[in-house]
Formats: C-alpha cells, structure tokens, sequence
C-alpha cells in the first residue's frame, strides 16, 4: 500500500496550505447527512427544556413549525418525530400507541398539511414511550413476548402509515418484525413507505437522558437487554442486519453512534445499503456538557460527527441537526 519512503515521500506537503487540505480531504459533512429528531409534548404553546440534555426542547405541536422552517431552510431532508405523553395515557400496553389522535399522529398531518413533500417524516415503530412499565413490548409473565408484541406494532405501523409517515423506524428490536410490518404495508396499499430498521441496537446507557425526555425513565425498572443487542457483539450485529434486509428493510440504523463506529463501518462494506447512524442522547449529553464547562472547545460536535461519515454512515440522526448551519460554518 505504501509506494515511497521518506525523505522522498513526505506525507506533510499534501497538509501544509488550507487549499490542498480541502483539495484531499477524504469525508465531508452537509445538511443532507442529517435527521433531526423533534420531542412532542402534548397542550399549546410550550417549549420545555430537558435538564439532560442542554439546548434540546420539546414542543407542543403548534410550536414545531420554527423548528421545522429552519430545518427546511437549512437543508435537513427528515425529521424524527418522538412523544412524551401524559402519564395518565400510559398502560401496561401501551394503547396510546394506536390512536388515530395521539401526538405523533396529530403532528405527522400537521407537518404534512404545512410542508407537502418538502421534508421527510420518520416515526419509531416502539410501544416505550406508551407503556406504563417503559419497555419497547407487551410483558406476559416478566417476559418481553415477541410476536405478540408483533402485532400491536403492525398496527402502530400502518396507523402512522395512513396519517402520512414517509419512513417507520422499527426500534423495539423484536425478531422477524420488518418482514411482518412489510407485508402489512404492502396489503394495504403502502408499498411506497420506507422501512428504516434499528437493526443492529444494542442495550446502553447512552439512551439514559432519552428516556427522561420522553418520560420513559422513571417508568423503566429493568434493562432491555432481552431484546436490545449485547454491547460486546459484532458478528450478531451482522446477523441482525442481514435478517433485516431480507425481510425488507430500505434503510439499517447502528445505534448508539460513536462507540459503535467499528459496527458501522462492517455493516456498510459487507451490505452496501444505506447505513445511518444515531449519536444518541447520552452521547450529546456528554459532549453538550463538556463544552459547557469548557473542557473542551465546540469544535468537537464536527469532529464526533465527521466520525460517522469517515466509517461509512450515509446520514446521522443527531440532536444538533437544529444548528447545522452554525456547526458546518
Ligand atoms: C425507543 C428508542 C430509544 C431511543 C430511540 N428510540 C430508547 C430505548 O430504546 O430505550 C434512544 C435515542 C437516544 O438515546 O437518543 N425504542
């Protein structure tokens, strides 16, 4: 691989003026790399802050347009919509979930009504932030069950596929879910929504301050660790994957994002589909609040996102797509 040898190669004189930095930099970052993910909380007129996650909001549905607008504006293709809801509408199964008038329903009609095409909806297929004990499924006798939890989030699928989601997001992590949420699309005439998979999730304590910001956290008081991957795994990662593409999937998540570059990186050489990356809340938390004390400089929000594109990530959801413009300057 390596063709010379110093004095006379001198990998130096390709660094040494700005231009031809630029002129041989190998990744790039633009708006188009970016999902943002949006919070919903239920009234009018609110944007309330998350203590976990500094310069991050929720917001009631009639406030979302300003995000959304400067999303636009900036060039974001897609947003990603998650609710907090009221305690009071949680249960043991998460009913909440298919009502045709619940957060993310109210909001997918709106964005679509306001903005057509122009931006793309994607909405977690998950039952988390509906069930009153917090997991991503239905519970029988302490057990996360699998293919009953199945239907309920076909259902959950093809409610948000009939108010006008582009892109459902399955990331309850249940097996054989994208082929059985596939073929329901497709009987009911949803051949054109796309199917972005968590496939390779693991189980982490990245997610904490997500859970606080949809008001899973206090409700949750096990692991997920009997869906949610084992952090010490890759080949199972592979193995998720390539289930996931033969049932249907368009699109494979590698979640959480940075520590996890490794994982990316095979998924995209081995499966050559798009792979999309999310720097999740703990990891924004942790670097939010680093340059909020100032051990660090800002700087570090481009290097940790280059990051992902370096290892083959072809879009980021990310909690800084909001100030893209301001990041990329
Ligand atoms: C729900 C879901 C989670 C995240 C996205 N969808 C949390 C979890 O699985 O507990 C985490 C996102 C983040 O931490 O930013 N299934």
């Amino acid at each position: 691989m390596i063709t010379g040898k110093y004095p006379n190669l001198r990998l130096r004189r390709n660094r040494k003026q700005s231009w031809s930095r630029r002129l041989t930099q190998e990744s790039t970052l633009s708006p188009n790399d970016f999902i943002l993910p949006i919070f919903l909380i239920d009234g009018s007129n609110k944007k309330e802050s998350i203590s976990s996650m500094p310069g991050v909001y929720r917001y009631t549905i009639n406030r979302i347009s300003k995000v959304i607008d400067r999303a636009i504006k900036n060039g974001i293709p897609m947003v990603a919509l998650f609710p907090k809801i009221k305690n009071r509408l949680k249960n043991e199964i998460g009913s909440e979930s298919l009502n045709e008038n619940n957060l993310v329903c109210k909001a997918i009609i709106e964005i679509k009504k306001r903005y057509k095409n122009k931006i793309g909806i994607m909405c977690d297929v998950a039952l988390d932030p509906y069930t009153s004990h917090g997991h991503d499924g239905l519970i029988r006798s302490n057990q996360i069950v699998n293919d009953e939890t199945i239907e309920v989030l076909i259902n959950q699928s093809l409610l948000q596929a009939e108010m006008g989601c582009d892109v459902l997001a399955p990331s309850d992590m249940m097996d054989g879910r994208i082929g059985k949420i596939r073929k329901a699309l497709d009987e009911k005439g949803y051949q054109n929504v796309q199917i972005l998979s968590y496939a390779a999730k693991y189980a982490s304590s990245f997610y904490g301050p997500f859970r606080d910001a949809v008001g899973s956290k206090g409700s949750l008081k096990s692991d997920k660790k009997t869906y949610q991957m084992d952090f010490r795994n890759s080949d199972e990662a592979m193995r998720e994957v390539a289930l996931d593409i033969k049932e249907g999937a368009d699109m494979v998540m590698v979640k959480p994002g940075m520590p996890y570059l490794d994982i990316i990186k095979s998924v995209k050489e081995k499966f050559k589909i798009p792979v999309f990356a999310y720097q999740v809340s703990g990891e924004y938390s942790l670097i939010s609040n680093a340059i909020q004390k100032k051990l660090v400089n800002e700087d570090v929000v481009v290097e940790s996102l280059m990051a992902f594109k370096r290892a083959g990530a072809n879009a980021i959801v990310s909690y800084y797509a909001d100030r893209i413009d301001k990041i990329l300057k």
